[in-house]
C-alpha cells in the first residue's frame, strides 16, 4: 500500500503571510488524516523555505516542505542557483524536477531533469519528477509515446545509479490540464499512470513508486481521481494557494 502524497506547488505566488496562514489553517482545521496516512507537502518560492521550516517545526504542523526546483549543479560559479544539499540543510524533504513550466519556459532538457533528480537523491531529498504531454500529442494519439520518451532517461538513470527502492514520485501533469480548469478524467489519468508504472517497471521495482496526478485538481474532483488504483496523490497548483482548499485536499 503506497502512502498518499499531496503536494502544493505555489509557483511564483504567495508571500510570508500566506505561509503563516497555512500553518494556522492546518492547526485550526485539525486534518482528520495524519502523517501516517498522507504526506502533505507545500512547495513555496525558495526564499520562504527557511522561515517556513522553522515555523513548521515549532508548531509541529502536519505540513512538510518541498522545493519547486533545484540546480543541475552541485556547487560553484552558478549565479542564482540553489543546490540540493542546501535544501536538505533546511529540512526540505522533497524537490520538484522537470515541471512543464521549467521544461517549456526555461527550455530544460531531459538530461537536466535527470541531473536535478540525481542531485536530489544524493542530498537525501525525495524527487518529484514531472512528465506531461502537450495537447497536440494527445489529440494525435501519441500521448503515451511522448510520456515514454520523457520517462526513459529518468528510468535509465535510476537503474544505472542503483537507485532501485529509493523513495521518489513521478507526477503526471498533462500540459493541457495545467492551470486550465480542465482536469484529465479519472479514467484518462488512471490509464496513463498505469502506463507510467509499466514503463518504469522495465528498469526498477515500482511497488513503492508513487505516481501522482497534477492538472486542475480541486477538492471537487480529487476524490474521484484518488479512488483510482494507480493514482497515489496529487500535485496541485491553483487550489494549493487557498489554505482551506488545501486542507480539504489533504483530507480527501
Ligand atoms: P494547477 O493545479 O493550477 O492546474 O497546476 C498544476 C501544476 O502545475 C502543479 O505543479
Amino acid at each position: 500500500m503506497r502512502k498518499r502524497l499531496i503536494a502544493g506547488n505555489w509557483k511564483l505566488n504567495g508571500d510570508w503571510s500566506l505561509c503563516q496562514q497555512f500553518i494556522a489553517a492546518f492547526a485550526a482545521e485539525k486534518p482528520a488524516k495524519q502523517q501516517a496516512d498522507v504526506d502533505v507537502i507545500v512547495c513555496p518560492p525558495a526564499v520562504y523555505l527557511a522561515r517556513f521550516a522553522e515555523l513548521i517545526q515549532s508548531e509541529s504542523s502536519l505540513l512538510q516542505l518541498g522545493a519547486q526546483d533545484v540546480s543541475t549543479e552541485k556547487q560553484g560559479a552558478y549565479t542564482g542557483e540553489i543546490a540540493a544539499t542546501m535544501l536538505s540543510e533546511l529540512a526540505v524533504g522533497y524537490g520538484i524536477a522537470g515541471h512543464s513550466e521549467r521544461r517549456h519556459r526555461f527550455a530544460e532538457t531531459d538530461q537536466q531533469v535527470v541531473n536535478k533528480m540525481l542531485n536530489l537523491f544524493a542530498a537525501n531529498v525525495t524527487p518529484i519528477v514531472c512528465v506531461g504531454e502537450p495537447i497536440e500529442q494527445r489529440e494525435a494519439g501519441k500521448a503515451e509515446d511522448f510520456i515514454e520518451s520523457q520517462l526513459i532517461p529518468v528510468a535509465t538513470a535510476l537503474a544505472e545509479q542503483g537507485l532501485n527502492g529509493r523513495p521518489m514520485a513521478i507526477a503526471y501533469e498533462p500540459i493541457w490540464a495545467v492551470g486550465t480548469g480542465k482536469s484529465a478524467t479519472p479514467e484518462q489519468a488512471q490509464s496513463m499512470h498505469a502506463y507510467i508504472r509499466s514503463v518504469i517497471a522495465r528498469f526498477i521495482d515500482t511497488d513503492e513508486l508513487r505516481v501522482i496526478y497534477g492538472g486542475s485538481v480541486t477538492p471537487d474532483n480529487a476524490t474521484a481521481l484518488m479512488a483510482m488504483p494507480d493514482i497515489d496523490g496529487a500535485l496541485i497548483g491553483g487550489a494549493s494557494l487557498d489554505p482551506k482548499q488545501f486542507v480539504a485536499l489533504a483530507n480527501v
